[in-house]
């Protein structure tokens, strides 16, 4: 059974009605209050435009941040609406208001093919926490329900999964879809050979995400510092290196059950800091220097990496090689990027997770040579452990 999308709906169950659309929002701002990154913005504007030509009433409705259940200006959502405005061509109202009788009443004033942007669900205190009589004011804001914020899909709030039990149909929206059907379809019938690279910091925030994946991989590569939690159960010296002694034991039963399908970096940059990209140099895993930290994966690993990635037909790749922030300690993670971006041009399925490598991604100019980049960083990581994201289970099915 699938989500029902509002490909499904029919041209009376859209022209005039209102559709209260859920949308991920949640953007960096700049200093000067500005939006610094209009990535999820324009992901959701496919959507919204399908639903205007059908000629919908348009209410989109997001969170921004993590306020903690009270407006706070720093979180309003007002300077969204000129970004999305620019990115649509068409005039969006901004409503300074969540729920409530102005919220319902700005909604009723909408013409076919008009679209308003509300506040901040988390102005309100029922928001994240389910609220029932929450879901309720969202339900008056709408004659349907439509969810494209996959990035927030993961979270159970009164404006992703409340809403849509009350306010039906309760659809999936093209972003939504599309999401569902790259990271769904890598997971049920991917193409063969099929691999996963997966980096960060700790093991700790991959581990569940590496046994969901093991059964269905031909191959999982590692990257970042976690490889060091690894090299630390492997008996090598890691130096100031990012280790989690707690993990140690968790490693190794990783490695003994995994056997030829989990692969660590062979080799590593390091450097005595951050700080001190000059002094970086590349060495062997099991040669790391006392006093100083892996902060990338070496050389040889990348070409390494390179190969696998070009030998094989679908990549899922979720959190960096090393510190891509900082050169030069972004290389490893943008010969992954690049990599990729050959495999997509062979005919290969490849997926970045959101968050950090969706972000370097972005960062290097890389993202629209891919087949797919989330936009959803927690979210795809739940997906991809098998969890099932609440704001999805609450959608309407086919
Ligand atoms: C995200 O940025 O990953 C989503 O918008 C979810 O935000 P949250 O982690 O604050 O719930």
């Amino acid at each position: 059974m699938q989500t029902r999308t509002i490909k499904d709906l029919k041209a009376a169950e859209l022209k005039g009605k209102r559709a209260l659309v859920r949308v991920d929002f949640n953007v960096p701002l700049a200093g000067d209050g500005s939006v610094a990154d209009d990535t999820r913005i324009r992901a959701a504007v496919p959507t919204i435009l399908t639903l205007v030509r059908a000629g919908a009433r348009v209410v989109l409705c997001s969170h921004l941040g993590r306020p903690k259940g009270k407006p706070e200006a720093k979180y309003s959502l007002a300077p969204v609406a000129p970004a999305l405005a620019a990115s649509l061509g068409k005039p969006v109202a901004f409503v300074p208001h969540v729920v409530g009788a102005a919220a319902e009443a700005a909604s009723l004033a909408l013409g076919d093919g008009e679209i308003c942007l509300l506040e901040n669900t988390r102005f309100e205190a029922g928001e994240e926490k389910n609220d029932a009589a929450l879901s309720a004011a969202f339900a008056k804001l709408g004659d349907l329900y439509v969810n494209d914020a996959f990035g927030a899909a993961h979270r159970a709030h009164a404006s992703t999964e409340g809403v849509a039990k009350l306010l039906k149909p309760a659809v999936a929206g093209l972003l939504m879809q599309k999401e569902l059907e790259y990271l769904g379809g890598a997971l049920d019938k991917p193409k063969r050979p099929f691999i996963a690279i997966l980096g960060g910091s700790k093991i700790s925030g991959k581990i569940d995400v590496i046994e969901a994946l093991l059964p269905k991989v031909d191959g999982i590569l590692i990257g970042g510092a976690m490889a060091c939690t690894f090299y630390k159960a492997m008996g090598f010296e890691t130096g100031t290196s990012l280790v989690e002694p707690d993990r140690l034991a968790m490693a190794k039963d990783l490695m003994e059950r995994a056997g030829f399908r989990l692969t660590l970096p062979h080799d590593a940059m390091v450097a005595p800091a951050i700080a001190e990209g000059k002094k970086a140099h590349a060495v062997k895993r099991d040669a790391i220097p006392s006093n100083e930290a892996m902060l990338d994966i070496g050389p040889d690993s990348a070409m390494s990496y390179g190969r696998a990635i070009a030998a094989a037909k679908t990549i899922i790749w979720n959190g960096p090689m090393g510190v891509f922030e900082t050169p030069p300690f972004d290389q490893g993670t943008t010969a992954i990027a690049q990599a990729m971006v050959e495999a997509t041009k062979k005919g290969a399925t490849t997926i970045v997770g959101g968050g950090d490598s969706a972000a370097a991604v972005e960062a290097a100019g890389l993202a629209s040579a891919m087949s797919h980049v989330s936009t959803g960083g927690g979210a795809s990581l739940e997906f991809l452990e098998g969890k099932v994201l609440p704001g999805v289970a609450a959608l309407d099915l086919r």
